[in-house]
């Protein structure tokens, strides 16, 4: 019994994290081994180790068109966030207190921004209209001259909606002729690795990407920051990162977001037929099972993201079914499960408490196959009538339609 659930596990929850692929942990493994030294010692174990930190800046810098020096390697996306937010707030306060940014972000930029209306800032968070994006009118509505920093997501991490950075970028540009101190944050922890990215043409001046989303290990990141651009360090310590990020460098974990950064490169382009893959499971469920909603713009949105609204039923009850018959799925992002809010994303769209209660997100990778999404519409339709029949909520509404 066990062995046949086993055989079918399914993973589609890789918005939350992804398998690390063996290609990235192979080359990480000897920096665990004999080559083992810190990178800032001066003899062979340290410029070793140097060597491969160098090559890794090098490979995440090609991944989103940025220059060498304007890496800095952090623990992750939190972090990046993090650092962007409250290294440009502290150095910047003196030329203004004003932030904007989205009803729709991360915790990582949510709670930070939240913290610094505590510190005095003023943070206005943009509507997110039902399609999940912004308005750029709205930006041009609320921007004073005492904004010092506008952080949109990329690409959202519950609905997989791409923002409009491009046209934000410019508009910055623009403002930036008349007032220098004003910049540009953007955390592409979802899209990086799955969108093509370059940050010059984008005209963001800081970016968040995170390692494990894209097939390589946990617990590391980079933030691009755009140079002469200056942030206070968030931790005091050694002059590591250019004294913008103290701490003994994670020299396995940073080759294996470089490696993880080449391969998504490579594979950037076949990554687009995923979409083909979310389409047909889409319109597989769209078949088969009544009364749902798909979330999010149609066409601005991650090819490997679906969120979907069952009506009259729970996402915990959907996802305990799923995840019984080996289906991995999640309701919203991983960093807020176990809290029982409805998520701020379905909420910032508009949708009802009842269709964000039942929303599930199915999030896929450069390794699910069409066998695994057959298996998924095999098994969906049933598990979503059994619920159903047992909602009180789905009793009434058809005791309401006799
Ligand atoms: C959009 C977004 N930002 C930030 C993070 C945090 O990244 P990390 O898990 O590397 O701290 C995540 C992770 O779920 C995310 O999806």
């Amino acid at each position: 019994m066990i062995e046949t659930h086993l055989q079918s596990r399914v993973y589609l929850d890789n918005s939350a994290s992804t398998k690390i692929a063996p290609e990235v942990l192979e080359v990480m493994l000897p920096y665990f081994t004999e080559q083992f030294g810190n990178a800032s010692s001066i003899h062979s174990f340290g410029q070793q180790a140097k060597g491969a930190v160098d090559e890794a800046r090098r490979q995440v810098a090609s991944l989103i068109g940025a220059d060498f020096n304007e890496i800095i390697f952090l623990s992750g996306g939190t972090e990046a966030d993090n650092l962007a937010i409250r290294g440009i707030a502290e150095s910047y306060r003196s030329k203004g207190n004003h932030i904007i940014t989205s009803e729709f972000e991360h915790p990582a930029v949510r709670n930070t921004c939240l913290a610094f209306e505590k510190q005095g800032f003023r943070v206005t968070y943009l509507p997110i209209y039902e399609n999940g994006l912004v308005r750029i009118e709205d930006i041009k509505s609320v921007i004073t001259n005492d904004t010092i920093l506008i952080s949109i997501m990329h690409a959202n991490n519950e609905v997989g909606t791409i923002q409009p950075i491009e046209e934000i970028g410019a508009l910055v540009k623009e403002i930036r002729l008349e007032r220098k101190n004003l910049f540009f944050h953007t955390d592409a922890v979802q899209s990086v690795g799955k969108i093509p990215i370059d940050v010059k043409s984008l005209g963001v001046d800081l970016l968040s990407l995170s390692s494990h989303k894209i097939h390589g290990p946990k617990g590391i990141g980079a933030l691009y920051l755009r140079k002469g651009i200056r942030i206070t360090s968030q931790l005091t310590g050694g002059r590591h990162e250019r004294e913008r990020r103290a701490g003994t460098e994670n020299v396995p974990a940073i080759v294996g977001l470089g490696q993880s950064a080449e391969l998504a490169k490579e594979n950037l382009e076949k990554f687009q037929e995923i979409k083909s893959l979310r389409d047909y499971f889409e319109a597989g469920v769209a078949k088969l099972i009544p009364e749902i909603k798909f979330n999010g713009d149609k066409e601005h949105r991650l090819a490997n993201i679906s969120n979907i609204s069952f009506s009259y039923i729970e996402g915990e009850a959907l996802l305990i079914a799923l995840d019984l018959k080996g289906i991995a799925v999640s309701t919203g992002s991983a960093c807020s499960s176990g809290s029982t809010q409805p998520s701020p994303v379905l909420v910032a769209m508009g949708l009802s408490k009842e269709m964000v209660r039942g929303s599930i997100r199915f999030s896929f990778s450069r390794y699910t196959t069409k066998q695994e999404i057959d298996y998924v519409l095999s098994v969906l339709p049933e598990v979503v009538a059994r619920l159903r029949n047992v909602s009180p909520l789905y009793k009434q509404a058809m005791a309401k339609e006799k």
